[in-house]
């Protein structure tokens, strides 16, 4: 541009020189505008003329005027563009720098979310370590910490909590609902507990201990289920257990819901009462109804919305054996009165592994079936005499089959008896108490000799006494 107007310039003072000699002085002022003197001779005398200007000079002032004004618009013009130039250069400088400034946000903010993804990674590992621990030795207050009327022998032995070498490290899948040790409950449960009186003998039993059911103690509560879906379930201890297990050892199967897999796995009763399991299993079929047993090692339940018989092996933790229970009712065709779909119930007693439900060809009565423990199969049946819909649970002890009048009615009687080996059935009025009224399980365990129950949300037990009819 400048390179422009001094030839612009250049060409005008040409054609003015052809008048004459002039001088011609040029500079920038501060404006950066070009200034022009041009000094003429004057055609007449040597001096400059007083007044007016001669027509040469006024035709190069106009002309002057007209590249001045020229060279201004040239240099204003400029300025503009490298202004706007200027300007579009800034904004590009300033948006690389928000750019590189939000890219390195962005490089925080990811640095940051990694480290917190490893903060919650490190969290819920030690969530995972706390649940496999025990908990520090804490006893509450009143309650003393070596209780051995409790389980003679075993005391609180936060220890067994600890995995099994080489088994329990990874059974982690699913956890008791409930976590509250030192709730308010557990000190009354504990209480509860400590009054657990030793297991009753009677001289007019048999060798094995056998005998008529003649009166059933006052129920003892355990443990309450602290989810919806504890409002009613199975809890049982193998009366033969089988190693890595203990007869010790307490299961429990909460079972509302349409998807129950659960097993639950406690050291001991006063590990359940605590609500800390040290083994939880997830059963490769979903468990229908209250009627699960525990005998020599395996779980045996009814596979759900089917008559299918299932033996779970706890060592192998696989299903070892799997039948249909022919013609048996299932899903609400004969339940017991409170319903649940307990059409298909397990029993253990001295003689071994029971099934208790009906078909239609018995026309809803009790049939009582013998297992093979280790296949499921039938070795012998009884059909009874009562409607399994009227009564509102049955447990099997010394082969004798014995029906529950009520579930909910807290005095409620046993008022009905079957013996398989007389094939004989009586009436009977043996007091029972649904503390909790609304009882969904009922089963004896020949080891311990009691009853277990569970009671609408809470695991009790029973004592009981057998003996000579007098
Ligand atoms: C047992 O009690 C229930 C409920 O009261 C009753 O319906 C049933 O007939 C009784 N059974 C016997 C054998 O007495």
């Amino acid at each position: 541009m400048w390179f422009l107007a001094v030839v612009v310039t250049c060409s005008l003072l040409v054609g003015t020189q052809a008048q004459g000699t002039a001088n011609l002085k040029r500079w920038n002022d501060q404006n950066r505008r070009c200034q022009y003197t041009f000094t003429v001779e004057s055609p007449t005398e040597a001096s400059c003329p007083s007044s007016g200007f001669s027509p040469e000079t006024e035709a190069l002032k106009s002309r002057l005027g007209l590249v001045e004004a020229l060279v201004a618009r040239l240099a204003g013009g400029e300025t503009l563009g490298t202004e706007a130039q200027m300007g579009l250069q800034e904004a590009y400088s300033q948006a690389v720098r928000e750019r590189d400034r939000l890219q390195q946000e962005k490089d925080r903010s990811t640095e940051q979310m990694e480290e917190l993804q490893q903060m919650v990674e490190e969290l819920q590992q030690e969530v995972l370590r706390l649940r496999n621990k025990p908990c520090p030795q804490q006893v509450p207050p009143g309650v003393p910490l070596s209780d051995s009327r409790v389980q003679p022998g075993t005391g609180i032995t936060h220890s067994n909590l600890m995995a099994r070498p080489g088994r329990t490290q990874d059974t982690g899948r699913v956890r008791d609902p409930s976590w509250s040790y030192g709730s308010p409950a557990y000190q009354e449960l504990k209480a509860e507990v400590a009054e657990f009186p030793a297991p009753n003998t009677d001289e007019t039993t048999d060798s094995r201990g056998c005998g008529e059911l003649l009166s059933i103690g006052d129920p003892i509560t355990h443990r309450k289920a602290d989810s919806i879906a504890g409002k009613y379930g199975v809890w049982m201890q193998d009366p033969e257990a089988v190693t890595p297990y203990n007869s010790n050892m307490v299961w429990r199967i909460d079972t509302v819901g349409s998807e129950v897999r659960q097993l639950y796995g406690y050291d001991d009763m006063e590990q359940l009462s605590r609500g800390f399991p040290s083994k939880v299993l997830l059963l490769p079929e979903a468990v229908e109804s209250t009627g699960a047993a525990m005998y020599r090692g395996s779980l045996y339940y009814q596979r759900r919305l089917s008559r299918t018989l299932i033996r779970y092996d706890l060592g192998l933790e696989t299903i070892a054996a799997r039948r249909d229970l022919q013609h048996a009712g299932f899903h609400g065709q004969f339940p017991y009165s409170w319903g649940g779909y307990t059409d298909i119930d397990f029993a253990v007693d001295e003689n071994g592994l029971w099934v208790i439900y009906s078909t239609s060809k018995a026309k809803g009565a009790i049939v009582i079936s013998q297992l093979d423990p280790h296949t499921l199969e039938v070795k012998q049946s009884w059909e009874t005499n009562i409607r399994k819909t009227t009564v509102a649970n049955a447990f099997i002890i010394c082969g004798r089959l014995y029906t529950v009048a009520s579930y909910a009615s807290p005095d409620t009687t046993i008022n009905y008896s079957y013996d398989t080996s007389t094939k004989q059935s009586k009436a009977v009025s043996i007091p029972f108490k649904n503390k909790h009224r609304y009882n969904s399980m009922v089963d004896y365990n020949p080891a311990s000799k009691k009853l277990l129950a569970w009671d609408n949300f809470h695991m009790v037990s029973y004592d009981v006494r057998l003996g000579k009819q007098q």
